[in-house]
């Protein structure tokens, strides 16, 4: 081989080597330079619409979904963002063994049968969704088999066929379904549940009596050490390819339901993750749902957002009788940035639902274009206090009362972080004759199961800038130093709406706990660097970096860093550098469990993605906690 030949072999080697991109550029505390989230795309803002799931299960139609979309359209719903429709499991007749096509249920979807021989198609559908102004969401599953599958055998609406047949899942046929679902029928929001990675193995008495393929599960439901996270991701990115392939604005929802440390990489793969189990339309599994997102602020961003589950608002404890709790869930989804999928059969919806979804003040906080999810400024098993920075400056405020007794809040403008000797003004968005001011702190009446909603004014503690803190959604924590996954303890663990009391009890279920932190440490703790405690800041673990946008072209960074006082290991001392599009402008450290925190300021000169890498220096036989202290960007 001459010596071009040999030249063109290397560099054709070089371009089919597979992109370190994923490995590194999510793993790695080196500074890359740039932004590396996935773009905002078709999800700048939460998606909000109507979902088939919670309102009928797998007993849909195509009246029913019609019925829906019309009612959308009619109440004026959807003039205020509620455009998808989505038609979760319960869709598809079964698989076409000779070509491997799936085949719709035209029973049910009467117009998917365009006369005799020829295929189903789910296009006439979407194209009269299409042409009311709306968009089309579809279900399917990630492994062979649905969830339906194994939890509602008495379904009519199950594939039917030999087993081959009833394999309508997505394995083995990702670029032929995905194509299907984007390139000919035209679906613009796709959901791809997990129940195939977890609920098929052999001891199944369903996957024996239903002759299921059994498979060995990758997904073992509250066990993160049998659970096969990097399998998991990886099936989900083979998805992404596709969707990326076929319908680049695509919406692709993931639905592991917070297993397989998805709070970690579902902002890198999809548009949104579920972070937890099934929602019922019970109090606590409504709790559930929220605390699994109530402290991921750092990981959801335009783009990427966390997701508690459709809203169940009309049904059960958040029925039209109880109006008190149904203002709540929807408060607490749209403070959190959640989507916003609407449960309920809205052919007949009385007004006083109508009204909730409806409250454009509500929806307003959802989907500000800024994607700050609401931080905690104060928690705790009763009450919580949440805070959301607005685009424009202003705080929304939710102040959620757990219990069943009424309860008082005092809010102060710290948690505000609002000056305290200023006057603050709070609209009360679920009644809008409701003012409050207030200067310094204030006393709150709480209703039992009440959340006060306000949208809030006042003099910025910080009038030249933001804490980091109050721009969780210009921030991607690329690596966040977790090396084992570990449950979060701190979620609601209600009696299991599935199982009962039989079990000796409900444990922790979902990964997370150590995760960064807007202020707070990783494991819960206030801020604290030698004995002095922080109410701003970032607590994070070290090896951990985090980008930060530079949008609106902030001059200097600012931090006081440290040892953060919780830390489990306490013998390694850690570095802190700061880096403008991977260039280093400072550094701190090393720094040592019990010293005091030292001063790090950076002038960014207009530098678009700001770096922050915390590196332990000896590598860190365990992470380090460490603390960015009032870290904050100003003009
Ligand atoms: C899983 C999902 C639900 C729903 C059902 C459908 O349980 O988490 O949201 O899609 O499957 O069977």
């Amino acid at each position: 081989m001459g010596a071009k030949p040999l030249l063109r072999a290397l560099l054709l080697a070089m371009l089919c080597q597979p992109l370190p991109a994923i490995a590194q550029v999510t793993g790695g505390v080196d500074p890359v330079g740039r932004w590396t989230a996935r773009p905002a795309g078709g999800a700048a803002t939460p998606p909000m619409g109507w979902s088939s799931w919670n309102a009928f299960r797998t007993e849909i139609d195509e009246e029913k979904v019609l019925g829906s979309a019309a009612a959308l359209v009619r109440t004026g719903l959807a003039k205020r963002g509620y455009v998808y429709v989505n038609v979760d499991d319960g869709w598809w007749l079964k698989r076409r063994v000779a070509d491997g096509r799936l085949i719709v249920r035209s029973q049910i979807f009467p117009s998917a049968m365009r006369g005799r021989g020829a295929e189903t198609s789910l296009r006439p559908l979407t194209d009269r969704l299409h042409a009311m102004g709306l968009k089309a969401g579809l279900y399917t599953d990630v492994g062979h088999n649905a969830c339906s599958q194994a939890y509602d055998l008495s379904s009519p609406n199950l594939p039917i066929g030999t087993a081959a047949e009833r394999e309508v899942g997505l394995s083995g046929h990702v670029d032929q379904d995905i194509r299907l679902f984007f390139q000919e029928w035209k679906f613009d929001f796709l959901k791809v549940d997990a129940c195939g990675l977890a609920d098929y193995s052999a001891d199944k008495s369903y996957v024996s009596a239903q002759g299921y393929r059994p498979s060995v599960p990758v997904v073992v439901r509250g066990e993160p050490a049998r659970t096969d996270a990097d399998r998991v991701r990886a099936s989900y990115e083979e998805v992404a390819a596709a969707i990326r392939k076929y319908a680049p604005a695509a919406y692709f929802s993931i639905c592991v339901w917070g297993q397989a440390d998805v709070r970690a990489w579902g902002k890198d793969v999809g548009n949104g993750w579920r972070t937890s189990e099934d929602i019922t339309a019970d109090w606590t599994s409504m709790l559930q749902s929220f605390d699994s997102t109530e402290t991921r602020a750092l990981y959801a961003h335009p783009g990427a957002w966390n997701d508690p589950d459709m809203l169940f608002i009309g049904s059960g404890d958040f029925d039209q009788n109880h109006l008190v709790e149904a203002r709540t869930h929807f408060s607490l989804w749209a403070i959190v940035n959640a989507p916003l999928m609407i449960g309920y059969d809205l052919r007949q919806a009385p007004q006083s639902l109508l009204d909730i979804w409806g409250n454009a003040d509500v929806i307003g906080i959802n989907q500000d274009r800024a994607g700050n999810q609401a931080v905690p400024a104060y928690r705790s098993a009763d009450l919580d206090i949440l805070v959301k920075t607005m685009a424009d400056g202003r705080k929304a405020l939710a102040i959620l009362n757990r219990t069943a007794e009424p309860v008082h809040a005092d809010l102060t403008a710290r948690h505000l972080k609002l000056a305290p000797d200023k006057p603050i003004k709070m609209v009360n968005l679920w009644d809008r004759t409701k003012l409050v001011i207030f200067s310094g702190e204030t006393r709150l009446a709480l209703a039992p199961h009440e959340t006060l909603l306000f949208m809030t004014e006042g003099q910025p503690e910080l009038p030249e800038g933001l804490y980091l803190s109050e721009m969780t959604g210009s921030i991607n924590v690329a690596a966040d130093g977790i090396r084992q996954a570990e449950l979060d303890p701190t979620i609601h663990r209600g009696i299991s709406a599935w199982s009962g009391t039989k079990s000796s009890g409900e444990s922790p279920m979902y990964t997370g706990w150590g995760g960064a932190q807007p202020d707070a440490a990783p494991y819960g703790t206030p801020l604290a660097i030698a004995g002095h405690g922080y109410g701003r800041g970032i607590g994070i673990l070290s090896n951990s970096r985090m980008e930060v946008r530079n949008d609106r072209g902030y001059a200097h960074f600012k931090a006081e860093v440290g040892v953060d006082d919780a830390t489990r290991n306490r013998s390694s001392t850690v570095r802190f550098s700061i880096y403008g599009d991977g260039r280093l402008l400072a550094e701190a450290g090393p720094m040592s469990f019990g010293a005091t925190a030292v001063p790090i300021s950076a002038d960014l000169s207009g530098a678009k993605t700001i770096e922050l890498v915390a590196r332990a220096e000896d590598g860190g036989a365990s992470p380090v906690t460490v603390t960015w202290a009032m870290a904050r960007m100003i003009k």
